[in-house]
């Protein structure tokens, strides 16, 4: 039974490396016909999409992440000319650097510092960590990719003394995000206190015109990249945003634009069966209802994936968790993700995946090729690969055993091409699954309110601190302060006792504890 489903269901194209078993969704033989229609409809407005249609409203945008890669299929000259100038760019300031044409005051460049958040961040992870050799790699990549200045110290202490050969890309598409400037600034700081012209180091990748455009012009930067209005930050790993850091690294990124490329071209068939991107969005649909009712479990048994489920988090959730529909509707979309890689999750929850509530599908990445070194053979005849093999096998049997269901994506190695394969793939399904729910999949407007909503913070916590310098040496309770400035105590309580943390304001614990007073 099993053995004839996963024949009858099993996709496979041996010239991009990749297969696709959707056998252990319990779908009924009649759903994919049962979906065809709406299927079609979402393949005429991919298309519409691919050919330069308004396809994100809310913003007014094109949505063009697929011509990055085919920039003949961009709808102007300009755009294509755009887009093959920019990558001959990236090449030539990676090879200047690489050669040391472009040096720093003590020599050639050999670590790269990236800072950025979310989609200006996520991709260039994924993609050096996947692809990444510490022996070999032709900078060593490090990343900001918070606002926490704890952090940002972690990864100046591991640079240290090689600040000097340091490159930093900063990555903004809106060029306006507080965490990527406070890193930028944080960063800069690091290179003054190192007796350095930070703007010897830095590069900028963002908007025209945008305001971190408008400063590294001013300063004079290394250089600038452009991010483009029609490319969504999730979906930019493949314009200068990741090809830029990947070909610092050493990275084919050649290899990475032909791999999602001939991706498109698979997941453009209208032949649904024939379309690996359709028939995931439709899983996606049938597993959850449409409706997001179960999450996504993604575990690639491969450590080089890692950061693979951290990325996919991204383009699902905040592509597909929406409020409204396209009609202005609410729905409340969207699909959970999470993941990390087995074998180790196997120690972790899976065993609530077995037994526990059944609120999820797994998808399992499967890549057959183990190591580019000699096998080792830890049994005889027996190999580590072929244990992390086994323990995808076991726990997907495990898994089906107890009615839980799975999806197996099989790559035939981790490299540049596939890994391109794999972004173009999910983007594609991110696309159809949005039209089959009706959603916007490219804005959102949850980020901006997020934004906005720390901005108050900051804009009550400079009203305390002017209350409290314009009366030195006095004290106040939360209450009677917030109550100065018209704030809400909750948060003013909150932003005091960070402040007294860090030794920004003196506080006299009493009892009860809303009694405590602040001052300077
Ligand atoms: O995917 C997105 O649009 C977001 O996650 C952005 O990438 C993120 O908010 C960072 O924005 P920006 O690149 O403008 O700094």
């Amino acid at each position: 039974m099993t053995w004839d489903r996963f024949k009858q269901y099993r996709y496979d194209d041996p010239s991009l490396g990749l297969a696709l078993d959707i056998s252990r969704i319990p779908f009924p033989d009649d759903y994919l016909p049962s979906m065809e229609g709406s299927i079609q409809k979402a393949f005429d407005a991919m298309a519409a999409l691919e050919r330069g249609a308004i396809a994100n409203p809310s913003e007014r945008r094109m949505v063009g992440h697929y011509w990055l890669r085919a920039a003949s299929l961009a709808p102007t000259p300009e755009i294509s000319s755009e887009i093959t100038g920019t990558l001959r760019s990236i090449k030539d300031f990676a090879a200047r650097v690489h050669s040391g044409a472009l040096a720093g005051p003590k020599g050639p460049f050999t670590r790269l510092l990236v800072v950025g958040i979310g989609g200006s961040a996520l991709g260039p992870q994924f993609v050096g960590h996947a692809l990444g050799h510490p022996g070999r790699d032709r900078m060593q990549v490090h990343f900001f990719d918070n606002t926490d200045p704890d952090g940002m110290d972690y990864v100046l202490a591991q640079i240290g003394g090689d600040l000097v050969r340091t490159l930093v890309v900063v990555i903004s598409k809106s060029g306006g995000t507080i965490e990527t400037r406070n890193g930028q600034l944080e960063a800069a700081a690091a290179f003054r206190a190192a007796g350095l012209d930070f703007t010897k180091h830095f590069v900028a990748v963002t908007g025209a015109g945008s305001k971190l455009d408008v400063l590294a012009e001013r300063e004079g930067w290394l250089t600038r990249f452009p991010m483009w209005d029609w490319v969504g930050g999730r979906t930019s790993e493949l314009c200068a945003v990741g090809l830029l850091p990947a070909a610092l690294q050493g990275i084919d990124i050649d290899a990475m634009l032909e791999g999602a490329a001939a991706a498109d071209v698979a997941t453009r068939s209208r032949t649904t069966r024939d379309n690996p991107a359709a028939l995931l969005a439709l899983m996606w649909y049938f597993a959850t209802g449409g409706r997001g009712a179960k999450d996504m479990v993604v575990l690639p048994y491969k450590d080089r994936l890692l950061l693979f489920s951290r990325y996919l988090q991204q383009l699902v959730m905040e592509s597909l968790g929406k409020e409204l529909d396209l009609d202005g509707k609410v729905v409340n979309q969207g699909i959970s993700v999470y993941g990390n890689k087995g074998s180790t999750d196997q120690h972790a929850y899976v065993q609530q995946l077995r037994e526990g509530v059944k609120n999820f599908f797994v998808t399992f990445i499967d890549v057959l090729k183990d190591r580019s070194g000699k096998p080792y053979e830890v049994e005889p005849g027996i190999t580590s690969g072929d244990y992390l093999h086994g323990f995808y096998l076991g726990t997907r049997d495990a898994l089906s055993e107890k009615d839980r269901a799975s999806i197996t994506l099989t790559l035939s190695e981790v490299s540049p091409r596939s890994i391109g394969i794999v972004i173009a793939l999910y983007e594609r399904v991110v696309g159809l699954y949005a039209s089959l729910v009706h959603i916007n999949a490219y804005d959102q407007p949850g980020v901006e309110a997020g934004k906005k909503a720390a901005g108050g913070v900051i804009a009550l916590q400079s009203k305390l601190l002017a209350a409290l310098k314009a009366s030195p040496g006095k004290a106040f309770t939360v209450e009677a302060l917030a109550s100065q400035v018209a704030g809400d105590p909750e948060l003013a309580f909150k932003i005091l006792e960070h402040l007294a943390a860090n030794g920004a304001v003196r506080r006299e614990v009493r009892t009860p504890w809303h009694a405590s007073t602040y001052g300077l």
